[in-house]
């Protein structure tokens, strides 16, 4: 994207809306160790994902049947724990994840090269510009958005990850009868995501309207959700399917 002043050419209400979308606060999201920008950059091309035009294609090209394996995405990894135990149960899945923060996704890429998974791809970026500028349509099977940052104060709402224009891309890039799980240790967070997954066309509460869901198959307690309970905040689980 062009972000050059030009004023001959001043950029569209939607341009302006989109660049103001993929803006991201919080984190020094682009900031490399010592060490690590020699080696990084190298490895993340290695482990780009094998996007092509379609699930299929996609899976093929990756080397599963289209028929039996699923694509699953997780957004927001951070230090990858969940990602590659996932994947260790489900070696015959492909898996991709997406975060933009550096430190975590220089530990992700030690660990994949430690443990050597072969059915988990690395995207760096933000996971709406990503699916968005991709066009990234019909793609996943599931999708897994554990603690998305909870942005507490009121007028920080607006950066929250789960928003309506972050579903619609979401809904588009998910499979029809496509799952995405959810969890959260911010009541009011988990009360939003409620709000927008319900008020969505596209999503439908799979335990019925505003219900919990169950703690997922093979959860991995992480750093954020131990965070939480020492503060006395319960672990909210949700799941919407894509209809
Ligand atoms: C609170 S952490 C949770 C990490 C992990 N899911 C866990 O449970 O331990 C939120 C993560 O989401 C990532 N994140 C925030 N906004 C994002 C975006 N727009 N696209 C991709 N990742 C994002 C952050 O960099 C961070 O790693």
């Amino acid at each position: 994207m062009n972000h050059r002043k030009d004023s001959a050419n001043p950029p569209d209400r939607e341009t302006l809306m989109q660049q103001a979308r993929f803006k991201l606060h919080g984190r020094k999201k682009g900031i490399l160790k010592r060490g690590e920008s020699a080696w990084l950059p190298e490895r993340l091309k290695a482990l780009a994902p094998p996007w092509r035009g379609s699930r299929a294609e996609t899976l093929s090209h990756w080397g599963a049947d289209p028929a039996n394996a699923r694509l699953w995405l997780e957004i927001g990894f951070g230090n990858g724990e969940t990602l590659t135990h996932l994947a260790a149960h489900h070696p015959g899945d492909r898996w991709i994840g997406i975060d933009v923060f550096m430190e975590g996704i220089s530990a992700l890429v030690r660990r994949l090269e430690r443990l050597e998974h072969h059915n988990v791809a690395v995207e760096a970026g933000n996971v709406l510009e990503i699916l968005a500028t991709r066009n990234i349509t019909a793609m996943f099977d599931r999708v897994i958005i554990n603690f998305p940052d909870p942005w507490p104060k009121k007028r920080h709402h607006k950066r929250r990850l789960i928003q309506t224009d972050f579903l619609d891309v979401l809904a588009t890039a998910m499979v029809a009868g496509g799952v995405v799980t959810l969890a959260t240790d911010w009541p009011e967070y988990g009360t939003w995501m409620q709000e927008h997954l319900e008020g969505h066309s596209k999503f439908t509460n799979l335990h019925g309207p505003l219900q919990p869901a169950p703690e997922p198959d093979l959860w991995l307690p992480t750093r954020f959700q131990q965070k939480g309970e020492i503060a006395g905040r319960p672990i909210l689980h949700l799941a919407y399917r894509r209809t």
